[in-house]
């Protein structure tokens, strides 16, 4: 039997979502724009996605009778601002029910104002590269302030580290040309609207706000420490030092990556799994343990700032092994918590199977959807994590 052991007092435990990922006819976006383009390399179109645009009530309500206290959802900038400027009142107030919503049921929501989907009017003008990138994105925070009462936290940006990866060759105010790899020059220019965003949070009272930073865990094949380091700075460690002034981190583990050497250029990146690894739907190694590792480097890089586990899950059919990976990750994260990591939360991702960002083959959720009728079905796994939360205790393994 599986043995258990207290989370602290208001620990939360939910599930997250996104919204492109999730609301289907998300048309204003680029992302949108890149999945229809007749050139496109895209495999499949989020199209009608899970339709939680108009069934949010219902996954809210999944989510809350299973057990869960907590609900990570992101609002839709392409939809509140749907040209520059122009401040869609009425998607404001959808975002807003979805926030009655959650507290109606006990919920807390826990809102990001942005996964990586951007209006196209920003993709059109320049994006990260344009001078005005801070003050857009300021700007933005101030029109979402309008419903953020009663929310206790706020994610600004999800991910940034994931922002800075370059496929293209870009001219560089700073590098020159940019080649394929991270860029210092946006990592910088979304720091800096990550910056501007938490003022305006600040400045609001009330919330506690912060961002979610990808957790890749990188490890280092024995001598090439030095390499490891320089390869992880601009992908991982440059935006956990944004954070140290911040009220808490978003924690996001999946898997971990390890460096050593390559025949490329660069002399060293990352390796293939070790021979004989599981693999996910999604390719990447089975590696619970991953949660442990990610926490303890964001407590040391951040100075302990408290952290949330904004996410973490496996992409699987097989739900006995969502499970397994679960409470491996749990366990590493409660070993961490014992070692010293502030740690208010734990968001399984995801609450349900869902557009995976060019494919909805990678199943994450709690919850199936049916691709036809958007018939929800409950996975055991969900009834399973709700059962934690009501008892508020962790697996160890
Ligand atoms: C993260 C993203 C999230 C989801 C998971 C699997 O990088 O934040 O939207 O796609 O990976």
């Amino acid at each position: 039997m599986t043995e258990h052991t207290p989370a602290p007092r208001g620990f939360l435990w939910g599930a997250a979502t996104a919204a492109h990922q999730i609301e289907g006819g998300n048309v204003n976006t680029g992302h949108w724009e890149l999945e229809y383009a007749p050139d496109s390399t895209i495999p499949e179109p989020s199209g009608d996605a899970c339709d939680s645009y108009h069934r949010y009530p219902e996954d809210i309500a999944l989510l809350a009778d299973a057990g869960l206290t907590a609900y990570r959802f992101s609002v839709e900038w392409a939809r509140i601002e749907p040209e520059e400027g122009v401040v869609s009142r009425a998607q404001l107030d959808h975002y807003r029910r979805m926030i009655d919503a959650c507290r109606d049921r006990g919920v807390d929501p826990v809102v990001t104002l942005h996964h990586f989907t951007f209006p196209r009017w920003w993709e059109h003008t320049g994006g990260w590269y344009s001078e005005r990138s801070t003050d857009r994105f300021r700007r933005y925070t101030e029109i979402c302030t309008a419903i953020l009462d009663e929310v206790d936290w706020v994610i600004t940006i999800n991910e940034p580290n994931m922002m800075v990866n370059q496929t293209e060759a870009r001219i560089d105010t700073e590098n020159g040309v940019n080649f394929p790899g991270p860029s210092p020059h946006v990592a910088r220019a979304i720091a800096s609207a990550h910056h501007a965003s938490t003022e305006v949070l600040r400045g609001f009272g009330g919330v506690k706000s912060g961002w979610s930073v990808a957790n890749q865990v990188f490890q280092a094949v024995p001598g090439w420490e030095a390499q490891r380091d320089r390869w992880q700075y601009w992908r991982e460690d440059f935006f956990l030092e944004q954070a140290r002034q911040d009220d808490f981190i978003g924690v996001q583990s999946y898997l971990r990556t390890i460096i050593g050497p390559t025949d490329d250029a660069e002399g060293f990146g990352p390796q293939p799994w070790p021979e004989g690894t599981e693999r996910t739907l999604t390719g990447w190694e089975y590696y619970p343990e991953a949660l442990g590792h990610a926490l303890r480097h964001t407590h040391e890089i951040t100075g302990g700032i408290p952290m949330m586990v904004t996410e973490n899950g496996m992409a699987t059919s097989d739900d006995e092994r969502r499970i397994d990976y679960t409470t491996g990750a749990l366990s590493a994260m409660a070993d961490a918590m014992e070692d010293g990591c502030d740690v208010r939360g734990y968001l399984h991702w995801s609450l349900l199977d869902n557009y995976e960002w060019g494919s909805f083959r990678p199943t994450f959720g709690l919850i199936a959807v049916d691709r036809e009728t958007f018939a929800r079905t409950p996975k055991p796994s969900l009834s399973w994590l709700g059962d934690l939360a009501r008892r508020n205790v962790v697996p160890r393994s």
